[in-house]
Formats: C-alpha cells, sequence, structure tokens
C-alpha cells in the first residue's frame, strides 16, 4: 500500500515525539520535514526519524546559485532522505547541480533521493505571479514551463496542486513524479488551502504522492485519520 506524507509541522523534536506515540512503534510511515522543524532542529531531526524505520521527504525548496546549491544537496544527501526539492525558479543549471550535489554525496550502496521541483508555490495567484514576478503568461503556463525546464534537468518531478497534474504529465511524462499537497478527506477543515482535493479525486488523476498535514496532526486520533486517509488514496472505500 503507498502511504501518504504526513507533513510533521512541528517548531521541536519533542511534539514530533508526542505526535508519534499516537502511531504503532512498528509502522513505518513516510514524513515531510519542513523549514520550521529543520531550521529548529537541523540534521538530529531527519537522524532520529530515520533511525525510528521512517522515509523523508526534506522539504526545503533549495533556491541559490548552482554551486552553493550543489554543496548543500551534497550534504543533504548524506542524511539518507528519501525525497527533496529545490525552486524551478532558480533555472535549469542551478537544478541540475542539484542533482549533480545529490549524486555526489548519497553514501555508497544507497539509493539517491528522488529530486522534485517546485514551479510556482500554491499561494501564488496569476496576479500576484504577473505583478510581482513581471511573469506575463497565465499561471498554468507557467507551471508547465517550469515543469518542463525540471524534466529538461533530469528531475525526477515537480512539487504542484493536484488540479495541475493532468496538464504537468501530459507536458512531460506520465512517469514524471507529481506531489500533492493540499489534500483534505471530505469531512475535514480545509484550513487556509484554496484548492483542495480527496486523497480519491487526487488518486484517480495520478497524483503520485499526497502530503497531508493537518487533517492528520490536529485529529484527536492521529493513527485512525491517517489509515482512513490511508485507505482512501489506495482506493480502498469509495468517496460517493
Ligand atoms: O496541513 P496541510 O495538509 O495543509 O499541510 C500541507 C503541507 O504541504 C504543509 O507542510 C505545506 O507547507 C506544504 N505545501 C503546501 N503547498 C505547496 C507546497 C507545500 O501546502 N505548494
Amino acid at each position: 500500500m503507498s502511504r501518504p506524507i504526513i507533513a510533521l509541522d512541528f517548531p521541536h523534536l519533542a511534539a514530533v515525539q508526542e505526535f508519534l506515540k499516537s502511531f504503532p512503534a512498528e509502522e513505518s510511515l513516510f514524513v515531510k520535514v519542513g523549514m520550521e522543524l529543520f531550521y529548529s532542529e537541523g540534521p538530529t531531526v531527519v537522524r532520529f526519524l530515520k533511525d525510528q524505520g521512517h522515509d523523508v521527504f526534506l522539504d526545503l525548496k533549495l533556491h541559490d546559485i548552482p554551486n552553493t546549491v550543489e554543496s548543500a544537496m551534497k550534504c543533504l544527501a548524506a542524511l539518507g532522505v528519501s525525497l527533496t526539492n529545490v525552486h524551478a525558479a532558480g533555472g535549469i543549471e542551478m537544478m541540475t547541480a542539484a542533482k549533480r550535489g545529490l549524486t555526489a554525496g548519497t553514501p555508497e550502496g544507497q539509493a539517491v533521493p528522488k529530486l522534485i521541483a517546485v514551479t510556482q508555490l500554491t499561494s501564488t495567484s496569476e496576479a500576484q505571479m504577473q505583478n510581482d514576478q513581471l511573469i506575463s503568461v497565465s499561471l498554468a503556463k507557467s507551471v508547465t514551463h517550469y515543469a518542463k525546464c525540471a524534466a529538461k534537468a533530469g528531475l525526477d518531478g515537480v512539487v504542484c496542486s493536484a488540479h495541475e497534474v493532468r496538464q504537468i504529465k501530459e507536458a512531460t511524462n506520465e512517469d514524471f513524479i507529481c506531489l500533492t499537497p493540499g489534500i483534505r478527506p471530505k469531512s475535514a477543515a480545509v484550513g487556509d488551502q484554496k484548492r483542495v482535493m480527496t486523497p480519491s479525486e487526487a488518486r484517480k488523476i495520478g497524483s503520485d504522492y499526497i502530503v497531508v498535514g493537518r487533517p492528520i496532526t490536529k485529529a484527536k486520533k492521529p493513527y485512525e485519520a491517517y489509515l482512513a486517509i490511508k485507505n482512501e488514496w489506495n482506493g480502498e472505500t469509495v468517496d460517493e
């Protein structure tokens, strides 16, 4: 069964440890460590999660000159994460350098982490993109263009809205990973996410990975919420 990725949006390791107490010790999870947790705890938190048998998506969205990103990726690869990312806006040269750094930093015998790109942030509206970034095409066109650049740089996929999966796969190829946040089971609060999809809709549309945060982390019974989402994501329930 494929696992939804749980966004560990917590400020400290102690809060992560408390949250994980809701899960059976033998349950291997796929978790996302973002900026907040990584900037407060550093590599220690990734090592802790790996030691507990979990897989890690390190969501740091690197964006700097190619040489700096390449060196940073070398360090991150040594942590044994499964998936990490950069901003496509950094350009093809930067993304190629990121991939090179990841490959160089991966210890002998381990798999190179998959590398995906953020296209336009899902918090960016078309008007904001046009005014702030002076990009005059539509948001959809910009997203597709960045996805094609990521594919050209040899990346494995992109982070995108579930609503963008079809256009991205058509512009690249069916195997190009589309990882989609903004997922809500029907009963859950939408929070600040604007364009949401259910796990079942995301599966039907071709998302390869879903990221789910608050519907699990803020649930009264996180393990039950996780299992329900996991089952729905794997097509084990009908959502109509
Ligand atoms: O709590 P929720 O399910 O909304 O969490 C979604 C997670 O995915 C958060 O960690 C958020 O930062 C991340 N994310 C997102 N939209 C993106 C990229 C990442 O919601 N475009």
